[in-house]
């Protein structure tokens, strides 16, 4: 080993909220660990918050003080700056810009830079003989992207699918089991810390689709494309619709899917019903789940933490071990330029089966009217559940489909909204058998 990899890796942590302080914790009260693992120490060298008297429980009286996050990247004669400010833009893309461009390399939790500007960020990076690395930005604690792009590194991956927001799983498996209304299970999650007071990245389903776009990247080998994401959120999502999802033998859950088609990469976040007996389906609360259909490995599934202090800083120090051990992997699995290029294909073109709930008018020839909505767009209907009877009065009724394409589902889907009888908007969930 030479005398540079014995020198202790310096690094400049910009943001010292849930994360950042957790990083600074996590580094003390494992540093000898790290430094056997790594032959050398990790050292702190500078920090930078907004609010420079904030207790964060960590003794920062050894550590340089910076006001502005760029001035420290620039300046702290760090080797390595870690960047947990958060945001695709401000701060943290003019902290990272700066880190590079001052020779540094960065570790980040920041999927929404990543999502929004990681391909450029890479090409910075790899044309510097700098490492971006950002373990902590997809599924918090799951090892996930050393998990794809190294474990992986044999097998081409031919469809991701996963859990990928905590507070989402969170909300959805609380209306499972208590019957509750989304608003109200929201209103505990936001009391209890799971949901932020603007919860609206993650429960319409933002955060997923920011962390889909980097799986995505690093599956398959493509630029980041979260402009193609289509995005659904969990909103719709009615606790009625949990009752008749167990009846048909299935749970509900956002999930983040993207897949190689011969029309192109899907990428899409939605709420789903799967299988009961799919082993995602029995992830629950907040965990986080990913599973990667590979062709020599097959079948893998990574479950666990997808975010909280000790899970994420547990992955952004796992990144700064690989630095300090000289470990450099292209940012996203294969060098920058030899990224393909990759054909979206469109949701409506998205083939599988659906689930429909409509509130309609108990009235004769209201079910053959909806039958040939369907039937008009080659839409087969697989099973039928009508409760109870009302003469007159609205009553629900749900429905299953065969195997059909998105585009013919939604052209049904608007013909039935648009009859007499149906008194609400249809509420569709797509199925995935996995
Ligand atoms: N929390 C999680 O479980 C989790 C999981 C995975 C990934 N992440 C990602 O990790 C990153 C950090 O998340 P977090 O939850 O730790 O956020 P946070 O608790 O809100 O902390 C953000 C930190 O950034 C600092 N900051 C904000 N604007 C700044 C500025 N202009 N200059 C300098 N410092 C500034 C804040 O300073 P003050 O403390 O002084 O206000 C704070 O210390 C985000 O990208 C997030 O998406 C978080």
């Amino acid at each position: 080993m030479s005398d540079a990899r014995q020198a202790p890796l310096k690094i400049a942590v910009a943001g010292l909220g849930t994360v950042g302080a957790s990083v600074l914790k996590l580094l003390d009260a494992q540093a000898s660990l790290i430094e056997q693992r790594c032959g050398r120490r990790i050292e702190v060298v500078a920090v930078s918050a907004r609010s420079k008297g904030k207790d964060r429980g960590v003794d920062l009286s050894k550590v340089q003080w910076f006001d502005d996050p760029v001035a420290m990247a620039a300046q702290s004669g760090a080797d390595l700056v870690v960047e947990l400010i958060g945001g695709s833009e401000g701060p943290a893309r003019d902290t990272v810009a700066t880190a590079l461009e001052t020779g540094k390399h960065v570790v980040t939790a920041n999927k929404a830079l990543l999502a929004v500007h990681g391909t450029e960020i890479a090409q910075k990076a790899e044309s510097r003989g700098l490492t971006v690395a950002f373990e902590a930005a997809v599924a918090g604690g799951i090892p996930i992207i050393k998990g794809l792009r190294e474990g992986l590194a044999a097998n081409s991956v031919s469809e991701i699918h996963g859990i990928l927001n905590g507070t989402c799983n969170y909300i959805l498996t609380e209306m499972r089991t208590t019957g509750r209304d989304f608003a109200d299970v929201l209103a505990d999650a936001q009391a209890l810390g799971y949901a932020e007071a603007d919860p609206s990245f993650d429960i319409d389903g933002v955060d997923a689709a920011h962390k889909l776009a980097i799986l995505a990247s690093v599956a398959f080998g493509t630029p980041v494309d979260f402009s193609s994401v289509y995005i659904e959120g969990i909103r719709q999502v009615s606790a009625v619709d949990f009752d008749y999802a167990d009846q048909l033998g299935f749970r509900i859950k956002l999930l983040g899917i993207a897949r190689r088609t011969e029309a192109g990469v899907e990428q899409r976040v939605h709420p789903c019903m799967v299988p009961k007996t799919a082993p995602i389906a029995s992830v629950d609360g907040v965990f986080n789940a990913v599973v990667a259909q590979a062709d020599f490995a097959d079948r893998v599934l990574f479950v666990g933490r997808g975010a909280g202090a000790g899970p994420t800083a547990s992955a952004v120090v796992a990144d700064l071990v690989d630095i300090a051990r000289g470990r450099s992997t292209p940012t996203f699995g294969v060098p920058s330029d030899r990224l393909g290029a990759a054909t979206p294909s469109p949701m409506e073109a998205r083939r599988g089966s659906y689930y429909v709930r409509l509130m309609v008018v108990d009235r004769p020839g209201v079910i053959a009217d909806i039958a040939a909505a369907m039937r008009d767009q080659n839409v087969s209907m697989e099973q039928f559940l009508q409760r109870g009877r009302s003469p007159d009065e609205g009553v629900p009724v749900v429905l299953t489909t065969h195997d059909t394409e998105e585009a013919a589902m939604q052209r049904a889907l608007a013909t039935i909204a648009a009859s007499d009888s149906v008194l609400e908007p249809p509420r569709m969930i797509r199925i995935e058998q996995f």
